[in-house]
Formats: structure tokens, C-alpha cells, sequence
């Protein structure tokens, strides 16, 4: 019998209202600043052309978000969370590859993100797809609380 690959499970797809609840759990689990109840559904209400919520799908099951914009020849990644129980299987990287190939689907675009200096894990899964250091922002994420800015080029490719 052929070994279950639960990655092959995820589906990508637009987050919907219905997510929200799930959604709100994830963020309020993942961020110390988690974002609104109040920010998501004016999103998801009023959509904006160049603005991205993808969800990865198991089932019913959200288990990770992405939120991203693409303005021109940049895009930009504003939230990735997967909820500590589906961490480390994988789910992150299948959320940034997804990403990534809508963002360089029509044009080859910088990617910018901001990542707590402190949040080792998420850097070290930038790193794997070629974000480098370019940037940091200072009190980012609140007083001492700074933040690196990485790029990945166009050009660049996962390492
Ligand atoms: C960052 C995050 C999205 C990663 O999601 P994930 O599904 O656990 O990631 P993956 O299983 O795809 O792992 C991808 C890579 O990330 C790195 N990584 C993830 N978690 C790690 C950890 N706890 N320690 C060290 N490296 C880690 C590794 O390089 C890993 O690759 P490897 O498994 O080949 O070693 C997840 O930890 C998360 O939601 N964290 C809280 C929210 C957050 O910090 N978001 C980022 C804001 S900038």
C-alpha cells in the first residue's frame, strides 16, 4: 500500500467568511499582537484587488493562513501562521510555495516580509527559500520588540 502523504491533502484556496472562527483561533494561538476579529472581516468583506487570504485546507480543517499583496513588480507577505499542532509538518512551506507562485505567476517581483528578530523558526524557514536580511525596523512589534526586513530577488531561488 502506497504511504499516506497528508501534504497531498492541503487544498489552497481564497479564505471565506465561514474560516473566520478557525482563522481567529490560529492567530490568537500563533501572535502575541494577534490580528482583529474586526481587521479579518472588513477584509474579507471589502476585498482589495492586489490583496491575498489563502488558506490551507485538510477537509474542513484550516490548518495554516497566508495573507499577501502583490503591488506591481513587489509583493509583500503580511501574516503566515500554522497552529501549533499541525507545525513542523510541512504546512509552512506548502503555504509560502503556494504564495510565491501566485506572486511570480505573471511577472518576476521582490518579496518583502517583516519577521520578529526573536522568531527564529520563521527565519529559518525564510532562509530555505532564499530571503535574505535587507532591513530592520525598529520597536516593529512593540517596545524592543524589533523586526528584521528580508527579500527574496526575483532572481533569487530557494537554497
Ligand atoms: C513559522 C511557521 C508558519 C512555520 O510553519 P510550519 O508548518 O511549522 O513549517 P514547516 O513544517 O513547513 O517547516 C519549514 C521550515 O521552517 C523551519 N522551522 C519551522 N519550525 C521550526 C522550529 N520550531 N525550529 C526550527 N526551525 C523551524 C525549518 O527550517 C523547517 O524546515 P525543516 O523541517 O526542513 O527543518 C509556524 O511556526 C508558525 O505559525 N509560527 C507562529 C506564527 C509565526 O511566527 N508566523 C511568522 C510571522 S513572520
Amino acid at each position: 500500500m502506497a504511504a499516506r502523504n497528508p501534504l497531498q491533502e492541503l487544498i489552497f484556496e481564497p479564505m471565506q467568511a465561514d474560516d473566520l472562527q478557525q482563522v481567529l483561533e490560529i492567530e490568537n494561538q500563533c501572535f502575541e499582537n494577534p490580528w482583529s476579529k474586526t481587521y479579518f472581516t472588513l477584509c474579507l468583506k471589502r476585498p482589495r484587488s492586489y490583496e491575498y487570504f489563502y488558506v490551507a485546507r485538510r477537509e474542513d480543517t484550516v490548518v495554516g493562513y497566508i495573507v499577501f499583496n502583490i503591488l506591481h513588480e513587489e509583493a509583500h507577505i503580511l501574516n503566515i501562521a500554522v497552529p501549533p499542532t499541525y507545525q513542523r509538518q510541512g504546512i509552512g512551506k506548502y503555504l509560502l510555495i503556494s504564495a510565491l507562485e501566485m506572486m511570480q505567476a505573471d511577472a518576476e517581483r521582490e518579496v518583502f516580509l517583516e519577521v520578529a528578530v526573536s522568531n527564529l523558526p520563521a527565519q529559518y524557514l525564510y532562509r530555505q527559500f532564499g530571503f535574505r536580511i535587507c532591513g530592520i525596523r525598529k520597536n516593529y512589534y512593540g517596545r524592543y520588540k524589533d523586526a528584521y526586513v528580508f527579500r527574496k530577488g526575483a532572481d533569487t531561488d530557494a537554497t
